[in-house]
């Protein structure tokens, strides 16, 4: 078994296909300051940060791995566990706050039994609050991602957003 991206739940236990990171590597490797860019192409590619990846990419540019992890964990953008095969971003920006967006969270939180950066226990969803998604007119807003494209939600009522959630989860039934 190979895992190369996102959906990918095996936490970097299984061996590692490194193919996509190479040309990356080839690139930034020994380009003094770049590691911020390594490992942002490197989380595009597979999703999440595993101990393998941050392996490679230490033995790629002589940086040691906890350096790597520490910069890694210090990044708010920098993941280090595997998220859902549906990311919730759930914008916490003013406009959004001021129109409930808190109540929002609890209703996300409550129905998927999840924290904020975490993933349901089926791997389907994980929840990220983000800064503005860049359309205030309809705060309280959410967007979700997955690799095929991502959907926005605006004007989101308790209801609302449980029933969206639902929506998705009745789509893998
Ligand atoms: S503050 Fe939420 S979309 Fe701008």
């Amino acid at each position: 078994m190979t895992c190369k991206k996102s959906e990918c739940q095996c936490g970097g236990n299984a061996a590692q296909d490194f193919s996509e990171l190479a040309p990356v590597l080839d690139k930034y490797a020994k380009v003094p300051g770049s590691l911020i860019t390594i490992l942002q192409k490197a989380q595009d590619i597979y999703g999440f940060l595993s101990i393998d990846v941050i392996n490679h990419i230490s033995e790629a540019t002589g940086i040691k791995p906890a350096k790597i992890y520490g910069v890694a964990t210090f990044y708010a953008q920098f993941r280090l566990q595997p998220i859902g095969k549906y990311l919730i971003m759930l914008c916490k920006g003013t406009a959004c706050h001021v129109n409930g967006a808190d109540m929002i969270e609890e209703a996300v939180c409550e129905h998927l039994n999840i924290q904020d950066g975490e993933t349901t226990e089926d791997g389907l969803f994980t929840l990220n609050n983000v800064a503005c998604l860049g359309c205030c007119s309809l705060a309280p807003v959410m967007m979700i991602k997955t690799n095929d494209g991502e959907e926005t939600f605006g004007n989101l009522t308790k209801d609302k957003v449980k029933a969206i959630l639902d929506d998705y989860r009745a789509k893998e039934a």
